[in-house]
């Protein structure tokens, strides 16, 4: 049974409207001349997606950042690994129906490409991302020594959302070195990622640790934004991605 939840004039293009579906709060959005229903509830911790501010066709938790389309479901970024339902919406004479349930579409599962399929990132000096991330590490050269111990220094902080180490995750895009001075540039699993000053802090005193560095410069950079495919496969063992 579909359920009547509103009037098409209740909810203006744009307009949103929380609603209850055989006892699931359900997220109505209009966008433009469409009816979009998800669940409203957030597959990271739980948190209502009701006010998330919504672009793009999707919607963004307030509470950590991720983000879902209003029309899979499907989880686009982190720290959401898993799609939340998305429901069928009908209008008929100028009621909007939700639901059946069971009309549920099949939640989509996050795709992520092996490693070895992602798209290689841009010149990045000294130590790329891709340097740092997977399990072989290159044919030691010149300095690469210098480049796993300042590598393996990054491994021991850890995202406190996801309990990965940043170097795993991807997060880490370059290290340069200037005689006792280290330069890194890294990012977050989204802009809005709370414990991005805890990182970067981290960062700075497990280099900084090191005998022979005086003082590390940690850059944040959103550009290229992180995408799961970063992740080593030991990463996604850990967060049960597969
Ligand atoms: S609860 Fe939604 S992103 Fe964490």
């Amino acid at each position: 049974m579909f359920e009547r939840v509103a009037d098409v004039t209740e909810i203006p293009p744009g307009g949103r409207k929380s609603v209850i579906v055989d006892d699931v709060p359900v997220l109505l959005v209009r966008v433009g001349e469409e009816f979009l229903a998800v669940e409203d509830v957030c597959s990271h911790d739980g948190q209502p997606l009701t006010d998330g501010p919504i672009t793009d066709g999707a919607v963004t938790c307030l509470r950590h950042g991720a983000r879902f389309d209003l029309k899979t479901g499907a989880a686009l970024c982190m720290p959401a690994t898993k799609p939340i339902p998305a429901y069928v919406v009908e209008v008929r004479d100028g009621e909007v129906f939700v639901g059946p349930p069971g009309a549920k579409p099949t939640p989509i599962v996050v795709k992520v490409p092996a490693v070895s399929d992602a798209t290689p990132q841009a010149d990045l000096p000294v130590v790329s991302a891709s340097t740092a991330i997977g399990d072989a590490v290159p044919t030691p050269e010149p300095g690469a020594d210098d480049d796993i111990r300042l590598i393996e220094a990054l491994k021991q902080v850890i995202d406190p959302e996801l309990m990965v180490n940043i170097v795993d995750l991807g997060l880490v895009y370059s290290i340069n070195r200037d005689d006792k001075k280290i330069y890194v540039e890294m990012t977050l699993t989204s802009p809005a990622c709370p414990a991005g000053p805890q990182i970067v802090q981290q960062s700075k005193m497990a280099l900084e640790r090191l005998r022979d560095v005086d003082e590390a410069e940690i850059k944040l950079v959103m550009s290229p934004p992180w995408t799961p495919d970063r992740m080593t496969d030991e990463a996604k063992d850990q967060l049960g991605i597969f």
